[in-house]
């Protein structure tokens, strides 16, 4: 058989096990797998020697705001400089938020994120669809699936924002889920109370003396808790699957754990930063930078969900990349309601959850496979066009020397932000060699890639995974 190119000798990994084989790719595919491919390869076929390296299915970060107009700014890293970014840290595919402005539709919604990501992305791209406004969009629903569209999305805060959604909203759009074959995301707080605790302490003395410390004392995990409670519940009763984007406490891994027991067709996905960071980062100098909703936790909240994705009642781990430069964050001048909320990480997304996963035993390679690459890719309607290797799956591949550590540096990272959350972390686990749909986007660390490489992946109906 001809190959364009032989990954050769490497510990290939799946969320089933691991074993050393050959790659061979043709086209944009895994054309085979097997033992001794490298023997018959042709004269124009590049051999890759991945002995004594690690090679995964491409990542997907199922949870990206890139060029996200968003508190008065828009998030600094957009399809080119993300999907670089993303391209270094192994993601092959990235799926962002098409959110309605104003009283656009979710087609229009649609059509503007195309506008940004098309003949600009390096990566693969898709888009959950916003519902901001139940009567206008809940209707559109079974249009955007049979365009490929399965994942919807609803705010339980931002009201200034004009994204919020009420009870009735998510109830109906579970209903819609279940008839649609397609699934709800949720970001959940719990808008009235805690805009009270702000309210309480929106006063100059409290801000001159806490500072940024005040997004995590207004944000108590009850906040999280109950609003999981109650979409969990709607998710119950109706039958709709749900999926709590970025999870950021204890309490809400022991919900969704208790709910998947009683068969709540309910899955939950945390983010690196909510694994390795803690809210004392808010009494720095520099806290302000760190703010994102919800916010960084606890260092218990971080030991829960790492044993949830460890037992499995957390799936998938992603980034809620919504980079803001310095600058941008600097527009708070000390009140913690106006700091532009997210954090960039598409980069340092695998070398997080290699470095303090893997190495520290919290979790096995295959597990970090299955958490960063199959179980997104099943739950977003993509699997096993990606998320696994296998013959006929997409040649989106990640390799992973375990040996190589890489200082963060921001002035050496493709993302577009001035600082890091990890400046100065030692971490292993980047992405030596990325491979999306057989063309090679990362060697030797650096990015080699293409604007306009990447494609906009239309989605299948969910099926229960
Ligand atoms: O702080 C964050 N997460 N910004 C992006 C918007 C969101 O809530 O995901
Ligand atoms: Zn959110
Ligand atoms: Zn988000």
């Amino acid at each position: 058989m001809r190959f364009d190119t032989i990954i050769s000798g490497g510990t290939v990994v799946t969320d089933r096990g691991e074993r050393s084989a050959d790659i061979g790719l043709r086209g944009e595919k895994i054309a085979q797998i097997g033992k001794g491919l490298a023997r018959s390869a042709g004269r124009d076929c590049e051999v890759i020697d991945a002995r004594g390296r690690y090679v995964i299915p491409g990542v997907l970060d199922v949870h990206v705001h890139l060029a996200l107009p968003f508190m008065g700014s828009v998030s600094s890293d957009d399809f080119d400089t993300g999907t670089r970014a993303a391209a270094r840290g192994g993601v092959t595919t990235v799926i962002d938020f098409a959110i309605p402005f104003g009283k656009e539709s979710l087609l229009q919604a649609y059509r503007n994120w195309r506008k940004k990501s098309d003949g600009i992305a390096c990566v693969d791209y898709a888009y959950h669809m916003a519902i901001t406004n139940w009567d206008r969009h809940g209707p559109q629903m079974e249009k955007m699936v049979a365009m490929g569209c399965p994942t919807f999305k609803e705010f339980m805060i931002y009201e200034s924002e004009g994204w919020q959604s009420d009870d009735r909203a998510i109830f109906s759009a579970l209903e819609n889920c279940k008839r649609l074959g397609a699934m709800l995301l949720i970001h959940a707080e719990s808008s009235r109370v805690l805009d009270e605790l702000i309210a309480r302490h929106h006063t100059r003395p409290l801000m001159k003396k806490y500072g940024a410390r005040l997004h995590a004392m207004t944000r108590p995990n009850y906040i999280e808790a109950e609003a999981i409670q109650r979409a969990i519940t709607w998710s119950e009763v109706t039958g709709g699957r749900l999926y709590i984007v970025h999870m950021s406490t204890g309490e809400g891994t022991d919900l969704v754990r208790a709910a998947q027991a009683r068969g709540v067709n309910v899955f939950a996905e945390t983010c690196s930063q909510y694994l390795v960071l803690d809210d004392s980062k808010f009494a720095g100098r520099d806290g302000h930078l760190f703010a994102c909703c919800p916010q960084i936790k606890k260092p218990k909240d971080q030991k829960r969900l790492w044993e949830g994705l460890r037992r499995g009642e957390v799936s998938v781990i992603s980034t809620d990349t919504c980079t803001f430069t310095r600058k941008q964050k600097a527009t708070w001048k000390g009140d913690w309601t106006r700091i532009p909320m997210g954090l960039p990480g598409l980069e340092t997304l695998m070398p997080i959850v290699y470095t303090h996963g893997v190495r520290r035993k919290r979790m096995t390679m295959k597990q970090m496979v299955a958490r960063l690459c199959t179980n997104p890719a099943k739950l977003m309607g993509l699997y096993p066009r990606k998320g696994t290797l296998a013959r006929g799956s997409d040649a989106d591949i990640a390799i992973i020397d375990p040996r190589k550590v890489i200082k963060v540096d921001h002035r050496r990272l493709e993302t577009n932000a001035d600082w890091s959350p990890y400046q100065g972390w030692p971490l292993r686990g980047f992405s030596e060699t990325t491979f999306c749909r057989g063309r090679k986007i990362v060697e030797d660390y650096r990015f080699v890639g293409e604007n306009g490489w990447g494609q906009w992946l239309p989605r299948k109906k969910l099926a229960r995974p």
